[in-house]
């Protein structure tokens, strides 16, 4: 079916006390996979990419966003689940902009460089922009800390203060509002301290959705207690690329490519195609979280 609201999803799984997961794609498989999840469970899905990696300054190969916009379009016009399609913390307005005409009817920009006077500006910006184009504008108050696996360290990052937060909601008029409160971006061993004390407050002060990013380092009870509290929209990156990651290890581990027919490898989609095997790992994940968060069997309701 066509694209649907992100803040629909949102202000549904809001009134009825679960949150709607965004899955964060990278490709084409991965993307796949949080909609065949998706389906699976007959749950409401927000499919879409990181801008901060397609927009990278570090690429040696330049992506084109137009691409990843039509082809998330695509995938939600030939499933009959609700859909929104978010082009997640892009550090660039251009970007956003080339996101928004082809085909993302979510935005977020992503920059802890800006004043908060800055910030609102430009936000106020992209809402009129996104608005007019029939899309939606996510923004972040607070920083989340990163997680380092290799160094093994968290940044600091600052929670977000509710009352600049509901400042910054009122002028600048974003659709959704990301928080920091405890969650952590890339955290893969042990778990975020998340501040339910924030969240009530947030919740209280807060006029607009909020949106729980860090979703891979957050337990399972916590997420449920954060979801009961009313964050309605969940973030889930790094835990599908690790799983991506390890089922193509672990099949070059255990076969000999080098003596196998390509084509079955890769391309062909039956059981010995490796794309498949990390298409299906995904999902798997992505199955958990949906069931974590409790959007499961509530497509049809929307
Ligand atoms: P993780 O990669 O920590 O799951 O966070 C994803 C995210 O918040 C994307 O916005």
């Amino acid at each position: 079916m066509a694209l649907v609201s992100m803040t629909g999803l949102m202000n549904h799984a809001l009134q009825n006390g679960y949150a709607v997961g965004y899955f964060e794609a990278w490709n084409m498989e991965s993307i796949l996979a949080v909609v065949d999840a998706a389906e699976r469970t007959n749950s409401p899905v927000i499919i879409g990419f990181g801008g901060q990696f397609i927009g990278s300054k570090k690429r040696t190969v330049r992506e084109n966003i137009e691409h990843y916009g039509y082809l998330g379009k695509a995938i939600a016009k030939n499933t009959k689940l609700p859909v929104a399609l978010l082009l997640n913390e892009a550090h660039t307005v251009d970007l956003l902009i080339k996101g928004l005409h082809s085909g993302f009817n979510a935005i977020m920009y992503e920059s802890h460089d800006l004043s908060i006077e800055e910030f609102t500006s430009l936000n106020k910006y992209l809402v009129k922009t996104a608005h007019y184009l029939g899309a939606v504008v996510e923004a972040e108050i607070g920083q989340l800390p990163d997680s380092d696996i290799s160094s093994n360290t968290i940044s600091k990052g600052e929670k977000t203060d509710p009352d600049l937060a509901a400042k910054f909601v009122e002028e600048s008029g974003v659709d959704a509002l990301a928080v920091s409160v405890g969650n952590v971006h890339l955290l893969e061993s042990g778990h975020a301290e998340i501040d339910f004390d924030l969240i009530r407050c947030l919740r209280k002060k807060v006029k607009v959705p909020l949106v729980l990013h860090g979703g891979t380092g957050i337990s399972e009870d916590d997420l449920r207690q954060a979801v009961s509290l009313g964050m309605c929209k969940v973030n889930v990156g790094t835990i599908l690329k690790r799983a991506y990651l390890k089922s193509i290890q672990n099949y070059l581990g255990n076969h000999d490519v080098d003596h196998m027919d390509p084509h079955n490898v890769i391309g062909r989609g039956g059981s010995m195609d490796m794309l498949c095997g990390a298409r299906e790992a995904i999902a798997e994940e992505v199955v958990r979280f949906i069931k974590i968060i409790g959007s499961e069997n509530k497509a049809h309701l929307i």
